[in-house]
């Protein structure tokens, strides 16, 4: 196994590229949790790394057979809920769960049914204000959102949902005072990284069309809720 730091290789002249068959190719994306309400009024709760924003549209890969894929088929309300990096054991203690009852057998070995997943996680369901699944309190960043359109991958196993935000909370500690931005110094997602949880390492650098001022021209910051002070 490499025991060197993420992202820390030492740059060589010749590297060498093996040809590999990876059986995943999770190559780190932020974790969602995405709720959800069953048929019979209750709320599902499922941690989701397929998901990225497209404008206010976030676009995200479910399993075909999930309670996740199932309940936005008939009921297109959900909260995309972004946990913080310390809120990893939380995530993980929703990974063997699902919604469904029976289980599908395509689950994974180990996988069993639980009506009440914000309860199994350790997590609080708090009321959205347009939708009715509900948020969850302890992620920093949670978005009210509405599946506008549902479809299946090209290889029939998932669904690619499309879904369009339609109200934002965000943590007052992590947004720039007096404006609608995010602060990036205070806040990490958790990021899923081949089946291992990460947060960011600092900051590498910016984008030109940054709306943030840059960490040395503002005053000290909170500490990040990771636990961390940004860089
Ligand atoms: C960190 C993490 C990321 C996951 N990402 C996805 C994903 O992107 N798409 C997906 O369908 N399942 C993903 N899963 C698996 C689902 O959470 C799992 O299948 C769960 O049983 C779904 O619950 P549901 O059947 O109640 O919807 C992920 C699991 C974990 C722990």
């Amino acid at each position: 196994m490499n025991t060197a730091s993420p992202g820390t290789l030492p740059a060589e002249a010749a590297v060498t590229h093996l040809e590999i068959e990876p059986s995943i190719l999770y190559f780190g994306t932020p974790v969602v949790l995405v709720s959800t309400e069953n048929q019979d009024g209750s709320f599902n709760l499922a941690p989701i790394s397929s998901a990225w924003a497209l404008g206010q549209t976030v676009v995200i890969g479910l399993g075909r057979e999930g309670q996740t894929a199932y309940n936005l088929g008939s009921r297109p309300d959900l909260v995309i809920s972004l946990p913080a990096p310390a809120q990893w054991s939380a995530v993980e203690r929703l990974a063997p769960l699902t919604g469904r009852n029976p289980v599908p057998s395509t689950k994974p070995n180990g996988c069993r049914f639980e009506p009440d997943k914000f309860a199994a996680a350790g997590l609080t369901g708090e009321p959205s204000h347009l939708v009715r699944p509900p948020r969850v309190a302890e992620c920093p960043i949670q978005l009210e959102a509405r599946a506008e359109r549902v479809r299946q991958d090209v290889s029939g196993g998932f669904a690619i949902v499309e879904a369009v935000v339609r109200k934002v909370h965000a943590d007052s500690r992590i947004v720039v005072p007096g404006t609608d931005h995010i602060d990036p110094a205070a806040w990490s997602p958790l990021i899923y990284n081949f089946r291992h949880y990460f947060g960011l390492g600092p900051e590498l650098g910016h984008s030109y069309r940054t709306q943030t001022p840059r960490s040395s021209e503002r005053p000290a910051a909170e500490p990040a809720l990771d636990g961390t002070v940004p860089n």
